[in-house]
């Protein structure tokens, strides 16, 4: 099925430069596999997995025929007191691939809901621990946690930032790990552990009964793919541990396989407190969100509670939608059937090779690379973010979709790709960035 776009005006279009856009417009018009076509029939390798979400590839009719049976049989049903039973099996099948004791998952529509649903979640355990006072967040520069009022507190990106007022007091940022000595550095960094210390000192200045959660995307995504030092986040973890901090991994890029296991924290060999995911839950078809908490979350906020009464205020209309659910049911079972995730783990050293072989070029000032995930850095042209964009534009023109945050590209093929897609997408990187 297709639309005529009789005009473009009306769509405020998110994270988009809206007049250049509507200018020389980039519409997508279908997908299958590894590609897109645009409007103008033309084809476009897929290199970002749309926004980091279709892990599986485009089109799969599994998830498509699992969603169009459960809409038919029950369209919507209200989560709050009453329930349907596929959410009750996406919960069992995500908490099987989540780390030891995470096995309560929170359902909601998106990564930006899941940052915030697990900020409350944290608020509302500590008041449970019988340790409300506790309401500082910890969160690291570069970080990018949605765009929700809470995600956007937690937010370590200026330009996200910037125009929204002072918004969550309480708020403080671990410095970024990216180091000038690591430039070109394939895996985790060998210096930079340090960093984590930073955690400690804010424990030392505010006390370490004020501090609720500390929040980090293991291998921080949209900035540009920032691998954390060997041995970070196990001393995060330690921090956390030693003063009743909750840790709490972002995996809303990284989860589903990306790093080659179901989650970094498996990757990295660290266990948080809650994971929060979105994209690849689904596939990308329809929204979800979640968040995994352990055991002793959950069993602390419900327990806390009198008989009959809601243990936790929270949740969305849509919280757990049958359609999303049959979506993300239908995904999991691709990746168990296809041992996707054993699949990134196996591609991964050809993907980073092709992709570090791009070194040479002049204008590509660092690569960084784990998993099937890899940040390629363009050395800034006039001013920072333009090349950037001039380069997502020269790549859609020669037929392919990237995702760039300011002038970092970001690499992240589904998880079926061939070696072959690898290879086209190396090629047309080389020839593009070559032109700077
Ligand atoms: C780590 C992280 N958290 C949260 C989000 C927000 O997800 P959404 O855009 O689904 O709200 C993103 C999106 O890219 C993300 O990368």
């Amino acid at each position: 099925m297709q639309y005529a776009a009789n005009s473009l005006e009306n769509h405020w279009m998110p994270f988009t430069t809206n007049r250049d856009f509507k200018s020389d417009p980039r519409l997508m018009v279908k997908a299958q596999g590894l590609y897109y076509w645009n409007h103008k029939g033309e084809k476009l390798v897929d290199a970002s997995s749309g926004l980091f979400c279709c892990a599986a590839g485009h089109g799969r009719k599994e998830i498509l025929e699992a969603v169009t049976a459960q809409m038919a049989e029950i369209d919507y049903t209200p989560h709050f007191q009453t329930g349907h039973p596929s959410s009750f099996e996406l919960a069992r099948m995500v908490a099987k691939i989540t780390p030891d004791n995470l096995d309560y998952v929170f359902f909601c529509n998106s990564g930006s809901e899941a940052v915030e649903t697990a900020i409350k979640i944290a608020l509302a355990y500590h008041v449970a621990n019988g340790e409300g006072q506790r309401t500082r967040f910890v969160s690291r520069e570069r970080a990018y946690h949605g765009v929700n009022m809470g995600g956007v507190s937690l937010s370590g990106m200026m330009r996200n930032r910037e125009a929204f007022g002072a918004v969550m007091p309480g708020v403080v940022h671990l410095r970024h790990t990216w180091l000038p000595e690591n430039r070109f550095c394939i895996g985790e960094p060998a210096t930079g552990v340090e960093l984590a210390e930073d955690l400690q000192r804010f424990v030392d200045l505010y006390g370490p009964r004020s501090i609720a959660a500390c929040f980090v995307e293991p291998i921080a995504g949209s900035t540009g793919v920032l691998i954390p030092p060997k041995g970070y986040l196990k001393r995060l973890r330690e921090i956390c541990d030693k003063h009743g901090i909750l840790l709490v991994f972002d995996e809303v890029i990284c989860g589903f396989g990306r790093t080659g296991k179901a989650f970094a924290a498996q990757s990295f060999g660290v266990t948080p407190d809650m994971i929060t995911m979105a994209k690849a839950l689904t596939n990308g078809a329809l929204p979800m969100g979640a968040v995994a908490v352990s055991d002793k979350i959950y069993n602390t906020v419900v327990g806390a509670a009198a008989d009959g009464a809601v243990e936790f205020f929270h949740g969305y209309t849509y919280s757990a939608h049958p359609a999303a659910c049959a979506a993300g049911i239908a995904t999991l079972k691709i990746y168990e059937k296809e041992g996707l995730f054993e699949r990134a783990a196996e591609m991964s050293d050809y993907f980073l090779d092709r992709m570090y072989a791009l070194k040479d070029i002049k204008a590509v000032s660092d690569i960084r690379g784990y998993g099937m995930l890899c940040g390629i850095d363009l050395a800034p042209g006039v001013r920072p973010g333009l090349r950037g964009y001039d380069a997502t534009k020269r790549l859609f023109n020669r037929g392919l979709h990237i995702k760039f945050t300011g002038d970092a590209g970001i690499c992240a093929p589904a998880l079926v790709a061939e070696k072959s897609h690898i290879d086209e997408i190396y090629q047309i990187f080389r020839e593009v960035f070559s032109e700077y």
